[in-house]
């Protein structure tokens, strides 16, 4: 690794790549992900997430894929302790666990070092600082950059940052998820750690593509990893779709685009991970320059947001 050659900076658009695993999302055709990814990277999305876990492997060899002959210019993100060998999905954030994820990783993703490395998801079994102290090991090894953590509670964070210093969290947040809004967020921004959301598109829902409350298949990540995709909610998310569609309209872009936009104004957001499958997806989630929503517009989005989960009057 050349220090002077590394990109140093990480996009405000993330291209996300759970979908293009092909395990949790129904199918995806791997050349329409390549084309996704790379449309993203010429349109200047320098930063791209993935994990093990995708596809078991299959979204990191995609990603690899992609970017051979060009990693200088990439700023990359993967994750660590999800157990995708021997116990399916279970959480192993022990130094020896990591090991092998991060040789692994690796391997698949044809580079000799990680920006970005996340643990996926807390590990209960194990002692923050045991995975800290292994993590910063392969930082001092060069094989990873910077250390982030996904989906931690405040109290975890706090413990993560008695061992080290954190460059990021990933968590999910949208205006359709907005749990992290009471304590993660302020906490982040205090102390300058990048927050990165996922599900920035409520998961598709947001680009207001749905003409019904979409039914999914029981292994599919949206009937049981979204908690929105579902009838008693869909006459409030579809308020909320309805007024973003008309302040699109008036701009000129695609509905998601306005989901991401009132991500990107929270004061404590730096960076929206946005999954796509194709290059058109790619494509009609990026014209971000330029388009700016009103008080009166992040008021409005604000209210329809916290009125899908209010009980029922
Ligand atoms: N750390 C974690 O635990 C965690 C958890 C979840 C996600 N993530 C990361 O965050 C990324 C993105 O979040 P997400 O996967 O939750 O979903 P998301 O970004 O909210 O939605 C992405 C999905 O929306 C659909 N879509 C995207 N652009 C579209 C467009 N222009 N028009 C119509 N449909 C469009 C695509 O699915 P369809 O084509 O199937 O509709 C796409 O896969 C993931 O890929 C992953 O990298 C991390």
């Amino acid at each position: 690794m050349k220090e002077q050659n590394l990109h140093s900076s990480i996009s405000h658009i993330i291209l996300g790549t759970w979908a293009m695993g092909g395990n949790h999302w129904g199918t995806c055709d791997d050349a329409d992900a390549l084309r996704a990814i790379e449309t993203a990277i010429d349109n200047g999305i320098n930063t791209i997430d993935t994990a093990p876990v995708y596809g078991d492997g299959h979204a990191e060899e995609l990603v690899g894929k992609a970017i051979r002959g060009k990693r200088e210019k990439i700023f990359l993100a993967t994750k660590c302790g999800l157990d995708i060998y021997t116990n399916k999905y279970q959480r192993n954030l022990s130094p020896s666990y990591i090991e092998r994820d991060l040789a692994e990783s690796l391997k698949r993703l044809g580079t000799d070092y990680i920006d970005l490395y996340q643990c996926h998801w807390p590990d209960p079994q194990t002692p923050i600082e045991e995975t800290m102290s292994a993590l910063m090991h392969f930082h001092k090894q060069g094989k990873i950059r910077y250390i982030g953590v996904s989906n931690y509670t405040l109290a975890e964070l706090e413990a993560v940052m008695r061992c080290t210093s954190l460059f990021s969290l990933q968590s999910h947040y949208s205006l359709l998820e907005r749990t992290v809004e009471s304590d993660v967020l302020p906490w982040c921004r205090k102390n300058d750690v990048r927050f990165l959301s996922y599900g920035s598109l409520g998961a598709g829902i947001l680009t207001g593509k749905y003409v019904e409350c979409k039914r999914f298949p029981s292994g599919d990540a949206r009937s049981f990893f979204y908690r929105f995709f579902k009838p008693r909610y869909w006459p409030r998310v579809c308020q909320l779709v309805d007024a973003m569609k008309e302040m699109a309209l008036s701009r000129g872009v695609k509905p998601g685009v306005i989901a991401l936009v009132w991500l990107l104004q929270q004061p404590a957001v730096t960076s929206v991970i946005v999954g796509a499958r194709s290059a058109q997806q790619v494509q009609d989630n990026i014209p971000l320059g330029g388009v700016n929503l009103t008080d009166s517009d992040m008021r409005l989005l604000d209210h329809l947001s916290q009125k899908v989960y209010a009980k029922e009057q």
